[in-house]
Parts: C-alpha cells; sequence; structure tokens
C-alpha cells in the first residue's frame, strides 16, 4: 500500500486549482443511463470512484471513454444487463444511484445493497420509500435490491431526511415518469442542483433546483450533448483550511464560492482572513487560531466532508473547540489518529471536544476513510518531525494527486508506492 510522508512546518504559498466535483460527476455519470444520444462530460476528475463508477456503468454494455483533460464520452446503447454486482457496489456507495436511472429507463434493475463502510450504516430506505411511491416495485433479497417497474408514473414524495443520494435517486427517475412528482425535503447540496442541471440540458424539466421541493414533469425520453461538472467545493475547502493551518498564503481558483460559504465563515470566526473576487478564493492563515463550535449540517450549512479537515486546525487553537456531527454516526476515525499526533480531543456521543495544544509532533498514523485521510494530511503539515500517513488508497478515492498540488504550495510532501 501506498504512503505519504510529510515534514511539517512549511507555511503553503501560492494558487491551487480544484478538480471538477466527485460527488456531482458520480450521479451525473449515473444519469446519463437516462439518455438516448452520446453524452459528452467536462470537468470529470480522475479518481479511483469514478473509475468504479465507469465499470458499473459498463456492467450494464454502455460504451464510455475517458480522454485526458477530464473530458469522459458515453456511447448510450441498448441496456443488455441490468445488474450492478456486489464486488462493484461494494467499493463504491455511489454505485446505489444507478437503481434509479436504470430501472426508470429499462424497466428493471438488480443493485446490490451498497452496506456500510468506515462512517457508517449508511442505509438505504429514504431512497426505497421514494422510488416506490413512483410505483417501483422493489424486493431485498440476498443483499440485492431487484426493482421493477415498467411504467413509473409522478408522485409526490415527501423524504424523511435530505438525503443527496436518495434525492438524486429519485429525482433521476422522475424524469421519466409519467405526469409531474414533486420532491419535498429534497437534499440542496450544489452536486443535487448540478445533476438536476445536467438532467434539464438533456431535456428533463425540473423546477426549484437547489430548493428543498423539487417539481418534475415527466417527459418520453432524454436527448444527449455536453456538459461541465462544477468545481469540488470540498476540495477547494481542504485547501482553504490547510493554507490557514499553516499561516499561508493560498488562492484557490476554479472553485464557486457562493458553495463554500459556511467554512469560509467558520476559517474568519477562526482569525484567518478570506478574501473572494473573481471566483477566486484567497486564504491568508492567522499567527493564532481562536476555537469555535461547529455542527455539520445539510447544505447550506457546515459540510460534513469538511469536518474532519476543520478538526485537524482546530488541534491547534487556543482554547477548547467543540465539534459535532448531526449527519453521520461514527465519522469520528480520525480522532484517534489526530491522539497519536498529541491533539488533545475526547469523544462525548456526537461531539468531539479539541482541547487546543501548542503543537503536534509527527508520526505514523492510519488513514481510515477519504475524508479521514485528508484530515491526516492537513496535520501533518503543522507537525513537528515527520509524519507517515499509511493507507493513502483512500485519499485517491476523493483527491486529484493533492500531494503534488501540496507540493506545489511548498509543502514538504512525498508519496511512496508500495514497495519504496
Ligand atoms: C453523499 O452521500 C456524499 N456522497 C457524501 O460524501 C456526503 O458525506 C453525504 O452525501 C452527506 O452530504 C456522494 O455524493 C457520492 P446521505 P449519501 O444519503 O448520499 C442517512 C465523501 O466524502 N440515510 O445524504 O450517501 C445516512 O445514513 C462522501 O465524498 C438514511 O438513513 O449521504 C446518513 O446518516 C462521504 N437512509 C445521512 O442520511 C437513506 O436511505 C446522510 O446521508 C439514505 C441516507
Amino acid at each position: 500500500m501506498d504512503r505519504i510522508l510529510i515534514r511539517g512546518g512549511s507555511r503553503l504559498q501560492g494558487e491551487v486549482q480544484v478538480s471538477g466535483a466527485k460527488n456531482a460527476a458520480l450521479p451525473i455519470m449515473a444519469a446519463t443511463i437516462l439518455c438516448d444520444e452520446p453524452v459528452t462530460l467536462e470537468n470529470v476528475p480522475n479518481l479511483v470512484d469514478i473509475d468504479s463508477m465507469e465499470r458499473i456503468l459498463c456492467c450494464f454494455g454502455i460504451e464510455t471513454k475517458r480522454e485526458v483533460g477530464g473530458i469522459f464520452r458515453v456511447e448510450p446503447k441498448t441496456l443488455r444487463w441490468f445488474e450492478a454486482p456486489y464486488d462493484l457496489v461494494r467499493k463504491m456507495r455511489a454505485s446505489f444511484f444507478v437503481l434509479g436511472p436504470l430501472v426508470a429507463k429499462s424497466g428493471q434493475a438488480r443493485v446490490s445493497m451498497p452496506g456500510g463502510c468506515a462512517i457508517g450504516r449508511r442505509p438505504v430506505d429514504i431512497h426505497i420509500k421514494a422510488l416506490e411511491k413512483l410505483g417501483v416495485e422493489i424486493a431485498v433479497s440476498h443483499g440485492y435490491v431487484e426493482a421493477h417497474g415498467l411504467e413509473l408514473r409522478g408522485a409526490e414524495i415527501v423524504l424523511d431526511f435530505p438525503s443527496v443520494g436518495a434525492t438524486e435517486n429519485v429525482l433521476m427517475a422522475a424524469t421519466l415518469a409519467k405526469g409531474e412528482s414533486v420532491i419535498r425535503n429534497a437534499a440542496r447540496e450544489p452536486e443535487v442542483s448540478d445533476l438536476a442541471n445536467f438532467l434539464v440540458a438533456m431535456g428533463a424539466k425540473i423546477e426549484g433546483i437547489g430548493t428543498d421541493v423539487l417539481h418534475v414533469q415527466g417527459v418520453q425520453s432524454l436527448s444527449g450533448g455536453a456538459y461541465r461538472v462544477i468545481p469540488d467545493r470540498i476540495e477547494a475547502e481542504t485547501f482553504m483550511v490547510a493554507g490557514a493551518m499553516t499561516g499561508g498564503d493560498v488562492t484557490i481558483t476554479d472553485a464557486t464560492p457562493d458553495h463554500c460559504t459556511s467554512v469560509i465563515e467558520k476559517l474568519r470566526q477562526i482569525g484567518a482572513r478570506l478574501d473572494v473576487t473573481d471566483g477566486k478564493i484567497r486564504v491568508q492563515g492567522p499567527d493564532e487560531f481562536k476555537p469555535v463550535e461547529v455542527s455539520t449540517m445539510p447544505y447550506p450549512g457546515f459540510p460534513t466532508d469538511s469536518q474532519a479537515q476543520l478538526m485537524a486546525l482546530l488541534t491547534i487553537a487556543k482554547g477548547t473547540s467543540i465539534v459535532k456531527e448531526t449527519i453521520f454516526e461514527n465519522r469520528f476515525m480520525h480522532v484517534s489518529e489526530l491522539v497519536r499526533l498529541g491533539a488533545d480531543i475526547t469523544i462525548d456521543g456526537n461531539c468531539a471536544i479539541v482541547k487546543g495544544v501548542p503543537n503536534l509532533s509527527g508520526s505514523p498514523i492510519m488513514a481510515s476513510d477519504l475524508r479521514a485521510s485528508a484530515a491526516l494530511i492537513l496535520a501533518g503539515l503543522i507537525a513537528r518531525g515527520e509524519t507517515e500517513v499509511l493507507r493513502v488508497y483512500h485519499l485517491d478515492r476523493g483527491y486529484e494527486h493533492i500531494e503534488a498540488k501540496l507540493s506545489a504550495l511548498g509543502a514538504n510532501v512525498e508519496r511512496f508506492r508500495r514497495g519504496q
């Protein structure tokens, strides 16, 4: 397994360009199942999770082609198979997002239950209830969801929780259902809006994009065309935290500042200076960090996907911070590893109490999930001495060349391939 070695102490300086949003590209790739004509996606990041979704699409007989510069081409074919197998779905939960488009397009689907992961049980009950409202018949057996629905019909759907994936699954299915659907308590994440904008570009009729009530007028078919995926707000926020916590001066380009407002505000509360001009976010880190209280919330609240990264910064704040995780039941896997670096963190239920310490000290640590891995890399940037992060394959799922981007900002970061 690859590992990353970081020698702490560098103040990051310079510009960094974020890649396309993983969590927008994945549902949009699934949505190409609905299209009758070729689709060209731009700004698709080169990530392991994107590879996984491509393999899933190929299972159905869809032809795909990846080109340099983030181009992803899809040639829809008559779907020949309708099963997303366990060995692919277990690697990436987002594979489950093919259920809605597959059954809407072909009337049938057999998709493995995604199973849990490091951050929680991650059930799919909200997805299933929403699709059943559209007339999809669903049975779960032997770890697979068997779905049938030759003629989906529009319905009023109220989600128990603004689940990102459930909103995306049912939104995709509703575009080809007969009649109007209304999806209430819909997730408002920018990635959900990006999917909706893609569907509209392909001929879907959707109103209320960006709000928690989506109105969908079913259409006969979706065409094809070109679409550019939005920038990755979580990657942008990761670099914002990196620039702040190293006391550096980092400008993030090609981001969408409006998608990052809660993290920008929280970093300002901590004492960093953030200027937003012409779509660029400039972060200047303070010499001292104020402690804060932060609770993760559905968008536009503070994103759960940036919680671990902010916690890494709070380990050296001047005082005690409280980090409350309200979205997932087990998203503190990074805490024990930060403590190995000398952080003073105790967990009380879904809260982490982070008492600031003067500094962290380098040590070998273990990554456990995607965003926890990013937090450990950031902690290594400020720890004294060397920090070795193991199991960095977690990182490759969601960050494109993060060590190269950090090195270009002046970080002392080196990746060692397995066996080196
Ligand atoms: C998406 O996951 C993102 N993944 C996650 O990013 C992100 O953390 C999450 O949304 C929340 O913002 C992708 O978009 C590919 P949810 P998703 O359904 O859709 C519970 C990353 O690091 N729930 O909004 O799976 C669930 O257990 C990843 O990039 C149900 O109970 O998240 C969780 O507690 C990690 N039943 C909460 O809702 C359901 O049917 C939010 O989950 C569905 C969800």
